[in-house]
């Protein structure tokens, strides 16, 4: 049961119990291809199979966790506090790539994260550094990007900003080290996976209204076309005798339900809107193919405790 390093939207702590109550009593390998911040992944830690996400910032971030959690921790540990002012011996200390001006630390650390393409100076270590430092200090400590894949949120105001978060590397290196860490699209599953492994999809929520912001985990968004390739590809996967457990928003309950997986509505609200005084609030539905007999009968945290 580790924590997740990241805040991540979507993030998934509240739906843990629902999600392992529909868990199969025993599976082989577990698979998870929409990874986010990866709640269910590590509180369930694992010991090896495949995670994914389309994020290539994110998907670097694993990786350095996963291979490097000690020189990452170093690399935090040299930021200096987002309200302080910009550091005069690294590029961006006056003005931003655009020639805003710049006036803190923060706005010079994103200025230096959006470098992105980078040349033959890409430092895999800097960048998943700088996300991590970005993400806990940001405003409501969110990833956005804008259309061209800009890091655009701005700085948060916290007394006691952490953004080194040591033991959580250390914990997430440790579960991720037999675990393939992919940059591609969820599609990849349907190779990978075998019969009697396990699939947990938690893919960009379809928007229960048009202004909703269930598409702002990366620049690229996740459409109908792609809800309806995901809904293909969990119908191949319980053909092929793998489990399948998918959330998504509740306009999609028809959809998972007609096509025969178990559709339960659980009802969550979720936190998604950057304005705190105006969150959101959305059905969230669970869908799976796990016969409620092969169900396993407790919950992770419950077994644990027994
Ligand atoms: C709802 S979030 C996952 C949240 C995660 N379960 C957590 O606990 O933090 C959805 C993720 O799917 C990723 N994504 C978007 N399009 C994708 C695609 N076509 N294939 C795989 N992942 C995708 C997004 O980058 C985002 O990180």
């Amino acid at each position: 049961m580790v924590d997740p390093i990241l805040k991540w939207a979507g993030g998934k702590r509240q739906l843990l119990d629902e999600l392992y109550s529909r868990f199969p009593d025993s599976y082989e390998h577990y698979h998870e291809p929409c990874f986010g911040g990866g709640a269910l992944f590590f509180d369930l830690e694992p010991e090896d199979g495949t995670v994914n996400d389309t994020n290539s910032r994110l998907v670097n971030f694993y990786e350095q966790v996963r291979d490097s959690p000690e020189e990452l921790i170093e690399r935090c540990k040299s930021f200096e506090d987002p309200e302080s002012d910009p550091d005069p011996s690294r590029e961006f200390s006056e003005a931003n790539r655009k020639g805003k001006e710049i006036s803190d630390y923060y706005y010079q650390q994103r200025a230096l994260f959006n470098r992105r393409p980078y040349g033959d100076d890409y430092d895999e270590l800097e960048e998943a550094a700088l996300l991590l430092y970005l993400n806990r200090t940001c405003y409501n400590g969110l990833y956005r990007e804008n259309s061209s894949g800009g890091y655009n949120v701005p700085i948060g105001r916290y007394a006691n900003p952490d953004w080194v978060r040591e033991t959580e590397v250390r914990e997430a290196s440790r579960v991720l080290q037999d675990t393939e860490i992919r940059n591609g699209d969820f599609e990849y599953v349907t190779e990978i996976a075998e019969e009697g492994d396990l699939v947990y999809f938690d893919p960009p929520y379809e928007p229960m209204s048009s202004t909703a912001y269930f598409t702002d985990y990366s620049a690229e968004g996740f459409g109908k076309d792609d809800q309806k390739r995901l809904l293909e590809t969990a119908k191949e996967l319980d053909q092929r005798g793998v489990y399948v457990i998918l959330s998504n928003s509740g306009v999609l309950y028809e959809m998972y339900d007609e096509a025969g997986f178990s559709v339960e509505i659980e009802g969550a609200t979720r936190a998604i809107n950057s304005d705190g005084e105006n969150r959101d609030e959305v059905d969230e539905i669970v869908a799976t193919n796990v016969p409620a007999e092969r169900r396993q009968t407790a919950g992770q945290q419950e077994l644990l405790d027994f």
